[in-house]
């Protein structure tokens, strides 16, 4: 976790994501949210915990949720560790939120574009694996965040730019959010975008040159 900027270092066993420059920038954007005491937060694909950390410390009321109970039961025990309250759900995505609103929804989905298998992901590779063009899960976000969100509610969803962010701020403003992008950054390629490289151009998703790959936070906000 170098240059990890959250004040809480999670600890992450194997199978589990590592906050990594995606969850940097995103805790970057969180910071910049001026939330009220008390405010209702989600943070949706928790895996270790590190966002809805984040937000506890501000004394926000988290909720937390993963696919994976290996995120489930670590992003608990960081939690506890921290001496922070934070209920944490198993399930897919919204599904253990149905019927509750939010002030603040935070998502680093999964948003690696993947090569077709005809399997549904599975084990770690679910926390990167996201379908050909690397909306599997972005675009179900972005069909059912906003009616979690309250009034004035915001949500901060950070992806890749090779998973077209374009695409998401046009969902997002369809529903009728006010969205930008409001935070980028430029990283190398990490493991993952190494490996699938020679793919990734031959599919035509990946054209630059160079093994360098933008991270862009999105935030849509609910008007009043
Ligand atoms: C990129 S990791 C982000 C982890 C953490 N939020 C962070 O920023 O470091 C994505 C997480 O989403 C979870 N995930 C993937 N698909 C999901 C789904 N359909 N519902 C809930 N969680 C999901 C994965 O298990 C993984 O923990």
């Amino acid at each position: 976790m170098p240059g990890y900027p959250g004040a809480v270092k999670p600890l992450v066993p194997p199978g589990v994501y590592a906050p990594r420059e995606d969850t940097a920038l995103l805790v970057g954007a969180l910071h910049d949210e001026p939330l009220p005491d008390g405010a209702d937060v989600l943070d949706v694909g928790t895996g270790s915990g590190a966002l809805a950390i984040e937000a506890a410390r501000r004394g926000t009321h988290v909720t937390a949720v993963d696919v994976s109970w290996r995120a489930v039961c670590t992003a608990r025990l960081n939690t506890r560790l921290a001496g922070l309250r934070v209920r944490i759900r198993h399930g897919n995505l919204f599904a253990p939120v149905r019927g509750q609103s939010f002030d603040l929804i935070l998502a680093n989905p999964p948003y690696v574009p993947t090569p077709d298998t005809g399997r549904a992901p599975h084990g770690a590779a679910r926390s990167w694996d996201a379908g050909r063009d690397g909306r599997l899960v972005l675009d179900r976000i972005c069909r059912e965040a906003p009616a979690l969100l309250r009034p004035g509610g915001v949500l901060l969803v950070v992806h890749s730019a090779l998973s077209c962010p374009g695409r998401t701020l046009t969902h997002l403003r369809g529903a009728g959010l006010k969205a930008s992008v409001t935070r980028r950054r430029v990283i190398p390629f990490g493991p993952v975008l190494r490996s699938r490289e020679g793919w990734l151009r031959e599919s035509g998703l990946l054209s630059a040159p160079g093994q360098r790959e933008e991270l862009v936070v999105v935030r849509a906000e609910l008007p009043v």
